[in-house]
C-alpha cells in the first residue's frame, strides 16, 4: 500500500516511515517545511509538503492509507490543539475517505474522551472529539473508511520490546506499565495495516509481555 504518513518528521512518525520503508508498504512522508526533505531523501522516500490547518488533498490522493501521527505538541497554545488535533485531524479523515485512501489509523492517547477533566483537558477533549467523528463517519459519508484508533500512554524513549499489552476496555487504568514506546507505537501503527482484527477498533497500547502481532490478532 502507499501510505501517506502525517507528521512524519515527528519523533513517533519517522519510526513509523522507517517501519513502512523496512517493510512491504511505500511511506510518502507529509512535512511542513522544504528543509525538513532532505532526511527522507536520504532514506529514498518521497515527501510532499502539507499542513493539517489547511487542505491536504493533494498529498491523500493516490494514497491507499493514511497513519495519522501528527499533534500540535505541548509547547504551543490551545488555539493550535484545536486546529491541529481536532479540526485538522478531521480534516485528514475526511480528505482520506473522499480521495480513496480507505484504509486510515489514527494514533490517539490513553484518557482522549470530549468529556475529559484532566490537567491536559484542552488536548483530551479534542483528541476525543476527533476520534468520536472518525468512529462515526459512516453515518455522515458515503464513502467507506477502514479506521483503527490506537490509544497509547506516555509515550518514551525506550528500544522497542516487542511486546505489548492492548486492550479494547480504553477508560480502564492499565494493569501494568501505563507507558508506551514510541518504537513499540510505530510498529503497531504499520502492523494495523496487514491485520484486518484491527480494523473499526479502538484500543489501548501500553508496554506488555504480549509479541505485538499476536496483541492485535486478538483485537
Ligand atoms: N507525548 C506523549 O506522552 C503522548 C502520549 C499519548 C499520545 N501522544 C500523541 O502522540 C503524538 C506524536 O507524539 P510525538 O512525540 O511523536 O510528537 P512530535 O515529535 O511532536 O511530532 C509531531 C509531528 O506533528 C507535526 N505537526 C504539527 N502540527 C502540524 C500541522 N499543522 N500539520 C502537519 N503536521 C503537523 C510536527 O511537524 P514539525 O516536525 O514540522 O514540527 C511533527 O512532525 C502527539 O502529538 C500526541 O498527540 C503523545
Amino acid at each position: 500500500m502507499k501510505v501517506l504518513v502525517i507528521g512524519a518528521n515527528g519523533k513517533t512518525g519517522r519510526r513509523v516511515v522507517e517501519t513502512l520503508k523496512a517493510g512491504s508498504h511505500e511511506p510518502l512522508a507529509l512535512i511542513r517545511s522544504p528543509a525538513q526533505k532532505d532526511s527522507f531523501d536520504a532514506m529514498g522516500v518521497p515527501t510532499v509538503l502539507g499542513d493539517l490547518e489547511y487542505p491536504i488533498d493533494h498529498a491523500v490522493r493516490g494514497c491507499d492509507a493514511v497513519i495519522f501521527a501528527a499533534g500540535s505538541g505541548s509547547k504551543t497554545g490551545k488555539d493550535k490543539t484545536v486546529l491541529v488535533d481536532h479540526v485538522g485531524a478531521i480534516r485528514s479523515m475526511v480528505t482520506a475517505a473522499v480521495n480513496g485512501a480507505r484504509r486510515y489509523v489514527m494514533l490517539s492517547s490513553f484518557r482522549a474522551d470530549v468529556a475529559s477533566e484532566s490537567p491536559i483537558k484542552h488536548y483530551h477533549r479534542a483528541k476525543g472529539a476527533a476520534d468520536d467523528f472518525l468512529r462515526s463517519i459512516h453515518e455522515v459519508l458515503p464513502e467507506p473508511l477502514d479506521w483503527t484508533i490506537i490509544c497509547p500512554g506516555g509515550l518514551t524513549e525506550d528500544a522497542g520490546s516487542g511486546r505489548v499489552a492492548v486492550s479494547l476496555q480504553t477508560a480502564q487504568e492499565p494493569d501494568g506499565s501505563s507507558k508506551t514506546s514510541r518504537d513499540n507505537l510505530a510498529a503497531a501503527l504499520a502492523a494495523c495495516l496487514d491485520e484486518p482484527a484491527t480494523v473499526g477498533k479502538t484500543f489501548t497500547l501500553f508496554e506488555g509481555e504480549t509479541p505485538l502481532r499476536e496483541a492485535l490478532r486478538s483485537l
